[in-house]
């Protein structure tokens, strides 16, 4: 069978991820391909599904530039404008606005210092990261260690990125992180990641940082506030989600938003067992009629 749909990684993956390793079988239409091959025709596709492509971060523009090359030859998903807004943690400003609770984070352009009452606001326990980034590249936990924290925050600035500062939100040492996954717009499942980051670790290399994931059930609270955020892409200017992420991290009033995974994000097909062919339906389902 001619392949018809394009499910989308990096030369860099030397063989398929997890989550693409349950996908294929079930999904005879689709072949594997990498953003950064220059021999891969893209018209060749009803529709590009992006999947595993972790390296984007360190080539934005390039990844950028392809996106907007691809999507006007075949249908990408998610769309550009969506991959534009999502690759740079800034869009959690544009949720804040619109009323979801987010972590606190003061944001440090290139040029820019850090202000004074960020670091004493947002405690001894504090967060510097990259505003682009994934798989925890660049993210580090400084602990009563505001030199150090302003150190890594004049590295990320040599680099040319934005600094996120964040206080550490210590529950999720105890509760983890919970990923709320959606497949077109309806809840999947849910996964409970164990905290990545700590004091003695500077995690610098490689694709993605090793991380502990399990199956949980997301509490009320997390799905009433994933359900809303899903609800409301559509308004803030995002339709046509082929995938949604919603990872959170758990606080004292309830729950907030960590990040949003609308590019590439892993969707732990593995901890449902619906959840390969939920995925595979749903892709399916984005080819036009033969
Ligand atoms: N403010 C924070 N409080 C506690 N843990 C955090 C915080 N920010 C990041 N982390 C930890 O670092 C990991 C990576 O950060 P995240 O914001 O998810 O970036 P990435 O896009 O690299 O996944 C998270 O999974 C979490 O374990
Ligand atoms: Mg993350």
């Amino acid at each position: 069978m001619t392949a018809r749909i394009a499910i989308v990684t990096t030369l860099e993956m030397s063989v398929p991820d997890a989550d693409e390793d349950l996908l294929l079988p079930l999904l005879p239409e689709a072949a594997l391909v990498a953003w950064d091959d220059p021999a891969v025709e893209w018209a060749a596709f009803d529709v590009a599904i992006l999947r595993s492509t972790w390296n984007y971060h360190d080539h934005l523009d390039a990844f950028r530039a392809w996106a907007r090359r691809a999507s006007s030859v075949t249908r990408l998903l998610n769309p550009v404008p969506t991959l534009e807004w999502n690759t740079d943690k800034r869009y959690l400003a544009d949720l804040a606005a619109a009323g979801f609770p987010v972590v606190p984070t003061t944001f440090v352009a290139p040029g820019e210092a850090v202000p004074d009452d960020a670091v004493v606001g947002l405690g001894a326990h504090l967060v510097v990261k990259p505003s682009v980034g994934a798989g925890s590249n660049g993210a580090r936990l400084f602990d009563g260690d505001p030199d150090g924290a302003a150190a890594h925050v004049a590295a990320l600035h040599a680099q040319g990125k934005v600094a996120m500062l964040q206080p550490y939100l210590a529950e999720v040492d105890t509760a983890g992180e919970t990923a709320l996954i959606y497949l077109g717009g309806r809840f999947s499942h849910a996964a409970r990641k164990a905290a990545i980051l700590s004091r003695d670790m500077s995690w610098e290399t490689g694709l993605y940082a090793d991380e502990k994931v399990v199956a949980t059930t997301a509490t009320p609270a997390e799905r009433d506030l994933a359900d809303r955020i899903v609800a409301a892409l559509p308004g803030l200017g995002h339709p046509d989600l082929a995938y949604a992420r919603i990872d959170l991290l758990p606080t004292p009033p309830g729950p907030v938003v960590l990040e949003l995974e609308l590019t590439e994000p892993s969707l732990f097909l593995g901890l449902d067992p619906e959840a390969p062919a939920r995925a595979a339906a749903t892709f399916r389902a984005l080819l036009p009629l033969p």
